[in-house]
């Protein structure tokens, strides 16, 4: 099973933070296979990594990211248990402090959050800048936009592509209705095939809530009972504990 930092780690330090981040890439060395985060764009088209369309649950500000530029956004404050608060990061700069570990051979899902609202242009924006850093076999690409997915295919032909979606039967639906993708991310609650159906691809599954991961056992969760359904890597909030 290869795990993943969901957010970066983002139980302990708060979500898609630089602090997050860091934390995080300090795992690779214990085996995390790669960290996950979100992207969205700014009103003056600027990359920043959030996932939520608004900025109200996880800064001090609120609104949607949208409806700021990049220098308004940078002036609400995210707290992570430091003397300074942090700010949303943008692309480049959680790039930069990964760009030695991803060298390495970390790798980095960049989920495009483009499901609500579509960020014409953010596609061509994120896989110039990925190019720009030859950074492209590094990059795991996903989004829950199967249109989104195609521009991708289009752009990285031969990008490591995940679908999103809550079920993995409605993964396999999009990715067979010609989306690009060559994997599946479905909801780990939401293996509803056989492991035969889905044990050709790759299937990284995303556990949900915020902050805290659901355990099933109430305990450690049984990473060898979600491999048994066909699972092959786990986005989790606390990778910390599971590696
Ligand atoms: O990419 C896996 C997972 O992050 C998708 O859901 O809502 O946490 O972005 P969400
Ligand atoms: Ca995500």
């Amino acid at each position: 099973m290869k795990i993943w930092a969901h957010r970066g780690c983002s139980q302990r330090y708060p979500e898609n933070t630089l602090t997050a981040f860091s934390r995080a890439a300090k795992l690779y060395e214990k085996g995390l296979c790669g960290i996950e985060l979100d992207i969205q764009l700014t009103r003056d088209s600027k990359m920043v990594v959030i996932h939520d369309e608004r900025i109200d649950r996880t800064t001090d500000g609120c609104g949607f990211v949208r409806d700021y530029t990049l220098e308004e956004l940078k002036t609400f404050h995210i707290h992570t248990g430091k003397e300074e608060p942090e700010h949303i990061p943008t692309i480049d700069e959680v790039l930069d402090l990964l760009e030695n570990k991803l060298r390495a051979g970390l790798l980095l899902n960049i989920e495009l959050k483009n499901s609500i609202y579509p960020y014409e242009g953010m596609e061509g924006k994120i896989t110039e800048l990925v190019r720009e850093r030859s950074l492209q076999k590094q990059v795991v690409w996903s989004s829950f936009s199967a249109s989104s997915l195609e521009k991708l295919r289009n752009l990285l032909p031969d990008a490591e592509i995940g679908i999103l979606d809550g079920k993995a039967s409605d993964c396999l639906y999009k990715l067979k209705g010609g989306c690009g993708a060559n994997a599946i991310h479905p909801f780990w609650r939401g293996i509803d095939v056989s492991a035969g159906k889905i044990k050709d691809y790759t299937v990284r599954a995303w556990l949900g809530g915020h902050l805290y991961p659901e355990k099933p056992t109430g305990g450690r969760l049984g990473l060898k009972e979600l491999e048994k359904k066909g699972i092959t890597d786990v986005f989790l909030n606390e990778p910390e504990v599971y590696l």
